[in-house]
């Protein structure tokens, strides 16, 4: 019987030593690992990953994680790193050098974008950024020394769903790789390599932690060499991960496909009543009905993130958007999201985007686990102040 991931990330293959039994896995911390004798030290090879060398290249910890990691997004391998900006890293390393060509889509992971431009600065990497819904138009922007396509899955702030398919097509077969930040579907809703990527990272600091507490990144993919040029540069860089932490995202893992169905209904019955309401002039939510990328998301995806945003109507100032912000009780203000509590952040578009057309004011919620009528009872209350003090 092959079980489904959400069995998988359940039943480990952990096995817990001899005379004792229970269901955590056990938090192994290690700098040295132990050899029977100097001839198994000599013949231990640091890059086999079936064998323990060295507390950062990996314990019966880490490795019950990466292979929970890889069964989700139905991939074989995976590596992990301290942030899902770490991970970020690894992968544009892992593909590119002096002299090559990358393309990012310009509603790009903002810290991606900022990597994008110290890379061209610092190894004469060529970055170019393309318009998030090129799809099979991506072709004509191909070069000889394109090497890497990054792809967002949607943008995180504008929300723009991308052909994924058909990017991946287009790369094909001009020999490109395909990488996609799976974040927002935290590889529950969306199936990368089904549908055609090469390279899936996830922000693990997110949904598989939960608890907005824990920082940390993974790397999967289906292929076995893919995944060893990734662990080249996990390894020379240094990148490690902390057992306790592990531990932290084993122990979310289990519930995540719960927490990940509670936030997407809690999100779409949310943006659905903000769609109804005469201050918002566009809700940015790919999984509801007549949003912007509905048709795509509906073709590739099982199911929608937490995460959306709202364009408020063109004649709310930044001041007056900034108080509705700063008048929500129960959304706080902060970075991140995927955890049990609801976020509100502003964004100034025009210094995010090369192109950005929208003249009202962005919004973005994330959509913890609070009750929804405590929710949208918060933006009713924070919507009625922002107008009354205006
Ligand atoms: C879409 C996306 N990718 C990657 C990251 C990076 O994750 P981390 O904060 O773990 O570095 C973030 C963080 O906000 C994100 O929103």
């Amino acid at each position: 019987m092959k079980p489904h991931p959400a069995t998988k990330i359940i039943h480990s293959d952990y096995t817990a030593p001899e005379g004792f039994s229970a269901f955590p896995t056990a938090i192994h911390h290690a700098s040295t690992v132990l050899f029977d004798n100097v001839a198994a030290m000599r013949s231990s090879d640091w890059h086999d990953k079936s064998l323990y060398t060295y507390g950062l290249h990996g314990t019966p910890t880490m490795r019950t994680l990466e292979a929970q990691l890889a069964a989700i997004e139905e991939g074989n391998f995976c590596t992990l790193a301290p942030s899902g900006l770490g991970a970020i890293v690894l992968v544009s390393l892992a593909m590119l050098k002096t002299g090559d060509d990358v393309l990012l889509p310009d509603n790009v992971y903002g810290m991606n974008r900022e990597l994008g431009k110290w890379l061209a600065h610092t190894y004469a990497i060529s970055v170019r950024f393309y318009e998030p819904a090129i799809g099979a138009a991506i072709d004509a922007l191909i070069e000889d020394n394109t090497r890497l396509i990054w792809t967002e899955a949607p943008g995180s702030v504008s929300m723009e769903m991308p052909d994924i398919p058909a990017i991946c097509q287009a790369a094909h077969a001009r020999g490109v790789m395909v990488a996609v930040d799976n974040t927002w579907s935290a590889g529950i809703a969306f199936k990368p390599f089904s549908h055609g990527v090469d390279i899936s990272m996830q922000a693990l600091t997110k949904y598989q932690s939960g608890g907005s507490d824990v920082l940390m990144g993974a790397v999967i993919t289906k292929d076995a060499a893919l995944h060893e040029r990734i662990e080249t540069v996990r390894r020379v860089l240094g990148m490690g991960v902390g057992a306790d932490d592990v531990y932290l995202i084993l122990r979310s893992l289990a519930s995540m496909p719960l927490r990940f169905a509670a936030h997407d209904l809690h999100a779409r019955k949310i943006a659905a009543w903000l769609k109804s309401r005469p201050e918002i002039s566009k809700v940015l939510h790919p999984g509801l009905p007549d949003c912007p990328g509905h048709a795509l998301w509906e073709r590739d995806f099982t199911g929608a993130g937490g995460l959306f945003s709202v364009i408020f109507d063109p004649k709310f100032t930044e001041q007056q958007t900034d108080r509705f912000v700063d008048s929500l009780l129960l959304f706080k203000i902060g970075f991140s999201w995927g955890g049990s509590h609801s976020l509100c952040l502003p964004y100034r578009m025009k210094f995010m985007r090369e192109k950005w057309t929208e003249n009202g004011q962005l919004v973005r919620f994330n959509i913890g686990l609070e009750d929804v009528a405590d929710l949208i009872a918060d933006i009713e209350q924070a919507l009625a102040k922002m107008k009354s003090e205006s």
